[in-house]
């Protein structure tokens, strides 16, 4: 394809603003898909359901689109803030975004960091304002709020309607008089970036790549440069949405190709493709490695499903690179796995996944995230697991992760969100209004510990303020904290599960809430029960659970034979999920509503 007849974009928009609705109208407006295909098939940039039902979830497809003789790619980036290296590399991908704001909704803090991106990698953004056919649609205002907000000239706005209809036309003209078209050598040696890859049951790995010169054909030997491998391809092509193979892929164009690999994992996001007999001098910047950094232990309820929860971990990872899983064992959950995750949503994701795809009954343990502990004698370990933590005396100092979080709220809830920023030794770091009147907005920028964050902080955030408010961040690096290991003892004996790395001056009211709940949760037995929270040998708090009385037992199992047998068989079988500490039964559901409350 001519160079200058491509156009390469993403759509950026708040989850619910119309994007795959948008995607979907694009596609069809340009004749990717006939009316026919497109209908009984609600999204289909969405495959999901359909690889569902094959146990194996497809990632969301880039799509070139043909309008008025000009290639426009279609680029998905993913819209969740856990992925962010992704979504640059999608946009490093592109020289231009469509902004979608929902014409009753306006603007909200996760587009802004999307937004802001995209200026970042130089886009041309064309604003669209969606939604224009509800009848609450104050496209005026958005478009105000948009100049006011985001600072970019929004009198060019398309106003359009996804679903009605409106306004699509003009969106893909827009495209094309609007967007820069890439820039490329097609002399110059092959160099790709990897945009993507995903695993395909029929084709096994597939890659997304952008090419920046030269060319990639079908045939070609390619080496990956920061993974170092080498590999022939075996298919190139692209998605109209259906596949379509192609012969080549020239400079400036998206598209996919195959490559016989067999692991996702053996692709690297931001990877550089070159030919392997005339190689790139040198390979594209801004190459990283993604690292999890949430940690957390995943045990299935039932020790009976630890294989099960194996085979879903092994599934779920063919299409997820970026999380991690090794096994753990917990005197007090049984065989599990260690998983680290990109972030705290990522971490939902998979458990829900886990939950609902493969109907799995999980207990998920605090999560943590990597600290860096230096030794007394210099040496400086990554520590994510609080069994791992060193002994007190043996550490210097503690650094642990720090984020930039952008909040985004109706100014009604601003007095909460202050609070519980504060209270997660936030430091405030900004506070401006944004827009006017029914779409004002307080914008709070907070630096936090990553490990105040990671507990319930979002769910918290979204509870006070009623859902409101919109909540994004990023990573500022390590700095020093005051952490320690607190355990949890009952009857004497620490409880694995339950030990958690704290902040010092938030141990003891933690400890006594968990205390507390521990109470309650644990049966009386026929002693009195200490439970202790502590750190090092130092205990901060404490409960007692009172001793059964004897005569209740005693008329409990006093009964006629038949009720003393069912009595016998209940016991055993709520045996099997006890688990003993010292001379002490605690049943395994006292741990998991322990852990859920957090
Ligand atoms: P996620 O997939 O959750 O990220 O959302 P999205 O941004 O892709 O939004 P989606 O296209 O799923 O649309 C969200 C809802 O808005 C759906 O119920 C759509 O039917 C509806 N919607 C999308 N565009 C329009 C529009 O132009 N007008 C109206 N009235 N509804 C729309």
């Amino acid at each position: 394809t001519d160079i200058s007849k491509i156009r390469n974009f993403s759509i950026i928009a708040h989850i619910d603003h119309g994007k795959s609705t948008l995607a979907d109208r694009l596609i069809q407006a340009t004749g990717g898909l006939t009316a026919r295909e497109m209908t009984g098939n609600a999204q289909v940039l969405d495959n999901m359901e359909i690889e569902r039902e094959r146990g194996i979830t497809i990632k969301a497809q880039t799509v070139r689109l043909n309008w008025k003789g000009y290639e426009l790619n279609l680029m998905d980036t993913p819209g969740h803030v856990d992925f962010a290296y992704e979504v640059s590399r999608s946009l490093a991908a592109c020289e231009g975004a469509l902004l979608v704001v929902d014409a009753a909704q306006g603007v909200e803090a996760q587009t802004l960091a999307n937004v802001y991106q995209s200026i970042e990698h130089d886009h041309e953004i064309v604003p669209v304002i969606n939604k224009v056919d509800l009848p609450s649609a104050d496209p005026e205002g958005v478009r105000q709020e948009i100049e006011e907000i985001i600072g970019l000239d929004a009198s060019q706005a398309v106003l359009a309607s996804a679903k009605t209809g409106i306004g699509i036309e003009e969106v893909l003209d827009a495209i094309v008089e609007r967007i820069p078209p890439p820039k490329g050598d097609a002399a110059a040696p092959l160099k790709a970036m990897l945009v993507d890859s995903w695993y395909d049951p029929y084709l096994g790995v597939v890659i997304l790549v952008r090419v920046i010169d030269g060319t990639l054909k079908h045939g070609q030997q390619v080496k990956f440069m920061a993974a170092g491998t080498t590999h022939l391809v075996d298919r190139v092509g692209c998605f109209t949405p259906k596949r379509t193979d192609l012969p080549e892929l020239g400079p400036g164009e998206i598209g996919f190709i195959t490559a016989q690999i067999k692991e996702v994992a053996e692709t690297r996001v931001g990877d550089t493709i070159t030919d392997a007999k005339r190689p790139a001098a040198e390979a594209l910047p801004g190459f990283k490695l993604v690292q999890p950094v949430v940690f957390c232990g995943l045990f299935p309820t039932d020790a009976a499903d630890f294989e099960k929860l194996r085979d879903s971990l092994y599934k779920l990872r063919l299409n997820d690179a970026s999380f991690s899983f090794e096994m753990e064992t917990s005197a007090a959950l049984g065989f599990g796995f260690r998983c680290g995750f990109l972030g705290l949503l990522h971490l939902e994701i998979i458990q829900e996944r886990l939950t609902r795809e493969y109907d799995l009954d999980l207990i998920t343990t605090a999560p943590s995230v990597v600290y860096e502990v230096h030794l007394r004698g210099g040496e400086v370990r990554s520590i994510h697991n609080p069994a791992d933590w060193p002994d007190a005396n043996a550490i210097e100092s503690v650094e642990e992760p720090w984020i930039e979080a952008t909040i985004y709220m109706p100014d009604e809830y601003l007095g909460s969100v202050l609070k519980l920023c504060q209270d997660r030794r936030g430091v405030q770091k900004n506070l401006t209004y944004v827009g006017t009147g029914a779409h004002a907005r307080a914008q709070l920028t907070y630096e936090l510990p990553l490990n105040e964050v990671v507990f319930d902080f979002y769910d918290r955030l979204k509870s006070i303020s009623r859902g409101y408010a919109s909540f994004d961040y990023h990573q500022v690096g390590h700095r020093p904290g005051d952490l320690v290991k607190m355990s949890i003892m009952v009857n004497g004996e620490p409880v694995d599960a339950l030990s958690m790395i704290v902040d010092r001056a938030n141990a003891e009211a933690r400890g006594r809430g968990m205390c507390e709940r521990l109470k309650d949760l644990i049966p009386r037995h026929l002693f009195k029960i200490p439970i202790q929270a502590a750190i090092g040998g130092k205990i901060i708090a404490r409960e007692t659970i009172g001793a059964l009385r004897k005569d209740v037992t005693a008329k409990c199992y006093g009964g006629d034979a038949t009720r003393k047998r069912k009595l016998l068989e209940k016991q055993k079988k709520g045996k099997a999920r006890m688990r003993e500490y010292g001379s002490v039964s605690i049943p395994q559901e006292a741990f998991i509503a322990a852990l859920r409350m957090g």
